[in-house]
């Protein structure tokens, strides 16, 4: 039913854990991917997700990028978009999290965070929104929020903050580009297992996995899926949502009272 034959599809941190579930789902409906990473290994090791599209018939290529740097992104995503013929997809993936409660965050630690969480989707929505309208194409920007950006999150307030400040980013750059047909959303994944958390011991994970009302943590494909269909034209007519793959655990905890 989605075919996005003749797209060209720019996944930031697409090289592992979630962002390499969304290039590979995106490439197996026909797009062309930009995985765009620090580096074109996977956390998790194994082939690299170009690699791996290509061996399954599909269309990728890796370009190194580190997305808090804003000169970059501007080099990378013209270079992109001019030898590709521009970039009609694009999936704000890339983050890092760091833990610490305010009293604990030092600034360095701060501006790490918030460097590649919000200036990191901040740059590269800026760039491929100039491209779209310079082209005068319609286009799907796909923003990776998180559950920790709409409650609190014991012991993570930069990432909490960066996360909340990607949920409005969302809503207020897609209002300035809905009738350019410039669609722009989140996905907020719930508790997703990947490299980032593996912080999480297996105590920890029943205990989530038990708050959940699903019962369990989302696999990355889950949350792949959910950006599949934001990313296609049957999301033509959603603006600014926030879409949670959780699970439930954003609406209660199951538990009867
Ligand atoms: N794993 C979860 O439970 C979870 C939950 C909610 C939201 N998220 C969000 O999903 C996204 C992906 O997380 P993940 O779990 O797959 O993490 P991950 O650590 O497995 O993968 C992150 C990828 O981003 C890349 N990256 C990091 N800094 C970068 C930079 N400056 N420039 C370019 N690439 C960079 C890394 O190299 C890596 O390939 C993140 O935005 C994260 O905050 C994850």
């Amino acid at each position: 039913m989605i075919d996005l034959s003749g797209k060209v599809a720019f996944v930031t941190g697409g090289s592992s854990g979630i962002g390499r579930a969304i290039a590979y789902t995106l490439a197996q409906v026909g797009a062309h991917l930009v995985i765009a990473d620090l580096t074109e290994s996977a956390r998790e090791g194994g082939p690299t997700t170009g690699e791996l599209i290509v061996a399954d018939g599909g269309s990728a290529e890796h370009v190194l990028l580190d997305v808090s740097d804003s000169a970059q992104v501007s080099r990378v995503v013209a270079d992109v978009s001019t030898r590709l013929g521009g970039i009609d997809i694009l999936v704000n993936n890339a983050g890092v999290l760091v833990s610490g409660t305010v009293v604990e965050t030092d600034d360095e630690t701060w501006r790490r965070q918030m460097s590649v969480n919000v200036d990191g989707t901040f740059h590269c929505t800026r760039e491929v929104i100039r491209q779209l309208l310079a082209l005068d194409r319609p286009g799907k920007v796909v923003n990776i929020s998180s559950i920790s950006g709409l409650r609190g999150n014991p012991g993570f307030a930069a990432y909490c903050a960066s996360k909340g400040a990607i949920v409005n980013f969302t809503r207020q750059v897609a209002l300035d580009y809905a009738a350019h047909g410039i669609n722009v959303n989140a996905v907020a994944p719930g508790f997703v297992t990947t490299e980032m958390t593996a912080l999480y011991d297996d105590q920890t994970r029943d205990a989530l996995s038990a708050q959940t009302p699903r019962g369990r943590w989302a696999t990355a494909q889950d949350i792949a899926n959910a950006v599949l269909f934001l990313a296609s034209p049957l999301a033509d007519h959603i603006v600014g949502e926030n879409l949670l793959v959780d699970g439930g655990w954003t609406i209660g905890t199951p538990v009867q009272l």
